[in-house]
């Protein structure tokens, strides 16, 4: 009897490539997102990044319309759901009035960062959206698991925003210790192969932001695109100094925002919030995050462009990897090496 489909194959189904889009503060919007829907993708957007709950329920209208327009105009394409960020925290005043419009959209898939919080689970699942959490840890992970998420998003050391210090096998390893839901991976993912490699070190999905950064569609400034395309490893600086939690940034915004760059990475993740950050939303603007998978990045394309060459390189991988393990499959045994002459 083949066994029940799982949440996480249940998604893959409606995808074109098991990738989902990242949530990005100032940088991602409807029109990115329902780019990468098109593709097969999940699209997505943090909720804060409309100023205003009206301004989110129309942007919430635009995704249902144009989800509804794209599934009518493409029959038999794979149109991916979209997924919208709600920060958990007591920080965000607009949180109870934007988990009300995400349940009046039925928004398909939900991203929690920093709380995880069962009643907001049960709020997404009473009408059968599915949630996903950000981890950096263990820790992270079991009380998101303990308050009933669908998925967890493993940020693991060098993802763009607020990132974790773990390496990715590391992380995903631990996780897989204790977790056998739907993993997604994020931080440095850049190309289709790491898409690829992802799935092959036990997560179901990659997950990218920094990549998103660097196309048309984004709401990115052009000179935060050409921050990302001229970074270098030494370009990216992880330092909580900007908003209490350690994040990338890039390093030429912060020297220009008054940073001492060297002092910030002598401190690192454990700096604490500086003075001058009174408004970190605003800081967020002239302070440009970026993970370190800017170092793989040189181009700016649409969507569609990116998303025909995440998909390409996927394949390419994975028929590089098939044809390799064909060719051992099918090697003879090494022979047994004949007994040593007797004296
Ligand atoms: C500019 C920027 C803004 C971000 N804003 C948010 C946000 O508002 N909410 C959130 O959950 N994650 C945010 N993130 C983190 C991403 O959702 C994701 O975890 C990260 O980009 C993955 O790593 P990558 O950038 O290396 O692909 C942000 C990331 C970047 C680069």
């Amino acid at each position: 009897m083949t066994p029940p489909k799982t949440t996480a194959d249940k998604l893959k189904d409606q995808l074109a490539l098991p990738l989902i889009t990242a949530p990005m503060f100032l940088i991602s919007n409807p029109t990115l997102a329902l780019a990468a829907c098109k593709e097969g993708i999940v699209g997505s957007f943090p909720a804060l990044n409309q100023k205003t709950v009206e301004g989110l329920d129309k942007w919430l209208t635009e995704m249902d319309d144009g989800i509804a327009e794209l599934k009518k105009n493409n029959p038999g394409a794979k149109i991916a759901p979209y997924a919208v960020n709600l920060i958990v925290h007591k920080s965000n005043p607009r949180l109870e009035e934007d988990l009300a419009l995400i349940v009046k959209h039925k928004v398909p898939i939900v991203i929690t960062s920093l709380g995880a919080v069962s009643d907001l689970v049960d709020a997404v699942h009473s009408y059968g959206g599915i949630v996903l959490h950000d981890v950096t840890n263990i820790d992270h992970a079991k009380k998101a698991i303990a308050a009933g998420v669908d998925g967890l998003i493993a940020v693991s050391a060098g993802a763009g925003g607020h990132a974790g210090t773990m390496n990715p096998l590391t992380l995903v390893n631990e996780l897989r210790g204790i977790y056998d839901g739907m993993i997604v991976l994020a931080g440095g993912l850049t190309t289709g192969r790491d898409v690829f490699t992802a799935e092959a070190m036990g997560a179901d999905f990659a997950y990218m932001g920094t990549r998103f950064i660097c196309t048309t569609e984004s709401s990115a400034d052009p000179a935060y695109k050409q921050m990302v395309l001229d970074a270098k490893p030494a370009d990216i600086i992880y330092t909580s100094a900007v908003s209490g939690v350690p994040a990338n940034f890039l390093k030429d915004s912060l020297t220009k925002a008054g940073f001492d760059v060297e002092q910030l990475k002598k401190e690192g993740g454990a700096a604490g919030k500086l003075k001058p950050i009174a408004n970190e939303a605003a800081a967020w603007k002239t302070i440009w995050s970026a993970g370190q998978g800017a170092v793989n990045i040189d181009d700016v394309p649409s969507v569609k462009e990116l998303a025909d060459r995440l998909k390409q390189e996927y394949a390419e991988a994975e028929q590089k990897l098939a044809a390799k393990h064909a060719i051992k499959a099918a090697a003879p045994a090494t022979p047994k090496r004949p007994p040593a002459p007797k004296p």
